[in-house]
């Protein structure tokens, strides 16, 4: 089997992050985000992986992931032709690759807490033709969803429906033989333009083929929002084999170290720090007079100096340096945070402070 990930689109809600930074690349417990994919693909056995990018990202998700050795696995990078034109059209753009092979296809974007391996396996000892995962959702309008018959057999699945016909969305992982690119031929663009996978998946179902699916937990879906990262860059840390969470770095005497924390190497956690995991800190960091709260992902080569972060995720090259406490932030590569210490007149503060009052600013 092979598989192919889609790693492109451009994040316009994550921007100014996705300027630089294609999102597939924002990284999760100090990991890029298709770290993670990756992982959970070679775990399964898939070892031929090929990776859909936009045009002239190639270089950079080279740089990211190598070619494969890492995992023993073979990646192959492929470019985006003719615009973005659909999910469903990702998989026809990589046909030559695909043709002749059953294939897992995951979305990028989407991450699974548990293992793949089941799904994968009951795909080729069931002889399916199409395999899907469904997990229960609040807003099923935001994704395919699947409509059963009475005896519970799928009937279809419908994009973002505004009246879901079940509480179920089908996830970005899809399993799927060859006839995929019959299917492919057979379905036009919808009519917001894109070629659909879920009338791929309808295809399959209405055209007799063996359709299973399995329903999941522990999936997350990057809605493109700074806060579903961070809920992300959390459930993965919350995964985490307890191993990973290793000090390689120094941690000066008196320094606090609570619960599970990734220290790496050439890092320093001065004596003067509370650290309280999970919390992943990368290479090269300095961390002096600061306490680092759960949830927070540090990338390599951070500065932070007498502040407070908590709930975020910190790129790599940042500097923090303020009196201000940063909560559920995401701080950009080299970004620098620092107090207006030198500008004036600061912004105010408008107080009614009653007497024998303690205040905090
Ligand atoms: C795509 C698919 C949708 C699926 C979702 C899962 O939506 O079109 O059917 O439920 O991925 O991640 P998109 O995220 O492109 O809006």
């Amino acid at each position: 089997m092979k598989a192919l990930i889609a790693a492109g689109g451009h994040a316009t809600r994550l921007r100014p992050i996705t300027w630089t930074t294609n999102k597939h690349l924002i990284p999760l417990a100090n990991k890029p985000m298709l770290w993670h994919v990756i992982d959970k693909i070679v775990a399964a056995g898939i070892s031929d992986i090929i990776i859909n990018v936009n045009p002239g990202e190639v270089e950079s998700m080279r740089a990211a992931f190598g070619d494969g050795s890492y995992w023993h696995a073979h990646l192959t990078y492929l470019e985006q032709v003719g615009g973005a034109q659909g999910v469903a059209h990702v998989v026809a753009n990589a046909e030559e690759h695909l043709r002749g092979h059953k294939f897992l296809f995951f979305l990028g974007d989407n991450i699974i807490l548990g293992s793949i391996n089941k799904f994968v396996e009951r795909f080729q000892n069931e002889g399916l033709d199409c395999m899907l995962a469904f997990s229960r959702v609040k807003d099923p309008q935001r994704f395919g969803v699947p409509e059963f018959n009475d005896d519970g057999s799928l009937r279809r699945i419908l994009e973002k429906p505004c009246e879901p016909p079940s509480d179920f969305a089908v996830t970005g992982i899809y399993l799927y033989n060859e006839d995929y690119f019959e299917a492919f031929h057979s379905i036009g663009p919808s009519s917001r333009g894109e070629y659909e996978i879920s009338d791929i998946n309808t295809w399959y179902i209405q055209s007799g083929k063996k359709v299973g699916y399995e329903e999941i937990t522990g999936w997350w879906k990057d809605t493109g929002t700074p806060d579903a990262l961070l809920e992300g860059n959390a459930l993965v840390m919350d995964c985490l084999d307890r191993a990973s969470f290793v000090v390689e770095g120094t941690v000066e005497d008196g320094a606090q170290i609570q619960g599970d924390v990734k220290v790496g190497v050439g890092t320093c956690i001065a004596a003067d720090c509370l650290v309280r995991g999970p919390v992943t800190i990368g290479e090269n960091c300095t961390i002096a007079g600061s306490y680092i709260g759960p949830y927070t992902s540090i990338g390599n080569n951070v500065t932070v100096k007498d502040s407070e972060v908590e709930h975020s995720v910190v790129f790599s090259g940042a500097t923090i340096d303020t009196t201000e406490r940063i909560c559920s932030s995401l701080i950009g590569l080299n970004a620098t945070l620092v107090d207006a210490r030198r500008t004036h007149p600061k912004t105010a503060h408008r107080l009614i402070i009653g007497d024998n009052s303690f205040v905090e600013l």
